[in-house]
């Protein structure tokens, strides 16, 4: 059977390595696969659920659709697109908006964690941002979502929302239940100053993340100034449960190296924090600088860029409006 997959990014700027390695790394690979259709979607919707400067919302947006490019995303093997610019996305989400219930979005830890203690402050939309996620996936068929692991919730969320529509409707097979692809090892990239905080767009010290728009210098500082501990480089068989920064480090240079935590403890093994610090920081400069350095130049190129959303967005089009028509003819409209 084919895979139909669907993902979504932010256009928050600063998108970092987190972001690669838990989601776009993986885009770029489902993208290559026999027999699998890709949509991915800019969701800008999305991104409104907080305060946005329009001026940045714009350059983010095309900022994250270089990044997808640089990453390695060909808008000729998927469809890449704009969420605001397909209007089944915020039809969908109204109505499915009420088949979800306030008990299952009452238990969102992320809507805790970005609502922080003034909950009463947040916007509406925050709260219902869950829902929004489900339209999107739900309007395609998608049979897989590729997603870092703070995503787990919203799609288990996806797909009650879906089976509920289809059961209450009785059109068993209507909406599909997709299914989350979340790695195993490398779904949750930590903080660089703290090990047991994601490693997070919205994190106040530039310090914490990698961004994928980081020059050669800003790389290998902020590996310099990484936070380790003050033990030896781990062996094969420890356990680093207690090391969050040591074992976050440990994963990114496996991710990025197509390797696994156990190679590279076993490669590392004895050795000083400052020589794995140096090879971690050449093997992200080989990695992460050119991609760095496609954005910047992307990023001169507005009308090109343009230019594809328009192209993705006429496709993404075409599903989605379909969709939403036939939901609204089972509803009774
Ligand atoms: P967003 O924009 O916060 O993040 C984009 C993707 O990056 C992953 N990610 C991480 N993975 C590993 N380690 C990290 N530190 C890290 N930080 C972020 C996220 O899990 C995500 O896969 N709600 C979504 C966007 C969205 C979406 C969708 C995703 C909207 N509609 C439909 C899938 C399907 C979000 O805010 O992602």
């Amino acid at each position: 059977m084919s895979k139909k997959i669907f993902s979504g990014v932010q256009p928050s700027g600063n998108l970092h390595l987190g972001n690669y390695l838990g989601a776009i790394k993986n885009f770029v690979e489902l993208q290559n696969e026999k027999d699998t259709e890709c949509v991915y979607c800019i969701v800008d919707l999305h991104a409104i659920t907080v305060n946005q400067d329009p001026k940045e919302l714009k350059k983010n947006i095309r900022e994250t659709l270089a990044t997808f490019i640089a990453c390695g995303l060909n808008e000729k093997k998927s469809i890449i697109f704009n969420q605001s610019s397909v209007p089944a996305h915020s039809e969908g989400a109204w109505i499915l908006g009420c088949i979800a219930r306030m008990g299952w979005l009452n238990r969102m830890t992320q809507f805790k964690e970005k609502a922080g203690k003034d909950k009463e402050k947040a916007s509406v939309g925050l709260y219902t941002y869950p829902v929004l996620m489900a339209a999107d996936i739900l309007l395609y068929d998608s049979t897989h979502v590729p997603v870092g692991d703070d995503q787990r919730q919203h799609l288990e969320l996806c797909r009650d929302i879906a089976l509920r529509f289809n059961n209450e409707f009785q059109t068993p097979n209507f909406l599909k239940i997709p299914e989350s692809l979340i790695q195993k090892n490398f779904s949750r990239i930590m903080s660089l100053k703290d090990g047991t905080k994601k490693m997070s767009k919205s994190d106040p010290s530039d310090l914490s993340r990698i961004n994928l728009t980081d020059d050669k210098d800003k790389i290998i500082n902020k590996i310099k100034k990484s936070k380790t501990d003050t033990m030896p480089m781990p062996n094969e068989e420890e356990n680093l449960k207690d090391r969050p920064e040591v074992l976050n480090l440990l994963e990114i240079y496996s991710s990025l190296s197509n390797s696994s935590i156990e190679k590279s403890k076993m490669e590392f093994s004895g050795k000083n924090f400052s020589d794995f610090k140096d090879k971690l920081s050449s093997l992200l400069v080989e990695k992460i600088e050119p991609i760095s350095k496609e954005i910047k130049k992307l990023l001169n190129e507005e009308k090109h860029l343009d230019a594809i959303l328009l192209g993705g967005t006429e496709k993404a089009n075409k599903y989605a409006s379909i969709k939403v028509k036939e939901m609204k003819k089972i509803i009774g409209f």
